[in-house]
């Protein structure tokens, strides 16, 4: 489960402090898919981060299945970020000289050798549709195949956590509306907690949950 209780963010500015996120309150069970909609600059990649214990808030707490990542030494919350986290980004972010099964690979380099991972990671890239494609580089892909990739490497951990932060702001719409059922099945077949960050109701309508970031505040339809 995923706890997010009365979260505040804000950054500093040379005018004073800039309130970003004001008292973001919300829970999620395993399985559950949440949209968050709003324009640019409303603070949805800010809330993103903070949810994947990548940037503390300035107050408030997240708890994932119990736990704040922002209460542990810091060791233990790079930790937390690699195995219970996984991120999907606009820009696919893929290695250029690394193979796609290589990429999916990446997040294993960190931490305890896992041997069910190379097995793994070529059963997600069947999910994603790209075992075809496990020598090509990221060159010789599409954006959407690339976009696949990105999915892949985000779930060889087996996070309890999907962030994805725009996945589908540089595709086009046949693209776009591909990865969003993607999504909707990986979550699906992994039970995972879905968190998907998008200024696009057509995309944000796959989801169960959609929620609008308005003034800082969010607001659940
Ligand atoms: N590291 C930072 N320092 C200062 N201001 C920031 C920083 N990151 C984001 N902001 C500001 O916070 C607001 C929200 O940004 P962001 O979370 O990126 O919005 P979105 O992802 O919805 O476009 C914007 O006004 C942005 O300029
Ligand atoms: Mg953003």
């Amino acid at each position: 489960m995923l706890e997010v209780t009365d979260l505040s963010k804000s950054y500093h500015s040379p005018a004073g402090p800039l309130p970003v996120l004001r008292g973001v309150t919300f829970s999620m069970q395993p399985g559950d898919a949440l949209a968050v909609m709003g324009p640019s600059g409303c603070g949805k990649s800010t809330l993103l981060q903070i949810l994947g214990a990548l940037d503390p808030p300035t107050s408030g707490a997240v708890r994932l299945e119990g736990i704040d990542p922002y209460t542990l030494p810091e060791p233990e919350q790079a930790q937390f970020r690699n195995k219970s986290v996984g991120f999907v980004f606009q820009d696919h972010s893929l290695l250029p000289q690394l193979t796609v099964l290589e990429n999916v690979l990446v997040p294993l380099m960190v931490g305890a050798e896992d041997t069910l991972a190379p097995q793994r990671a070529r059963k997600l890239l069947d999910d994603v549709g790209l075992s075809a494609r496990l020598d090509h580089l990221p060159h010789q892909l599409s954006g959407g195949e690339k976009q696949r990739v990105a999915i892949a490497r985000a779930m060889v951990r087996e996070p309890r956590l999907l962030l994805c932060d725009e996945p589908t702001g540089n595709l086009d719409r046949t693209n776009a509306t591909a990865v969003a059922e993607l999504l909707e099945s990986v979550r699906a077949a992994h039970k995972t907690i879905l968190i998907i960050a998008t200024h696009s109701l057509e995309i944000a309508a796959h989801f169960a949950r959609r929620a609008q970031l308005t003034d800082g505040v969010l607001k659940e339809d």
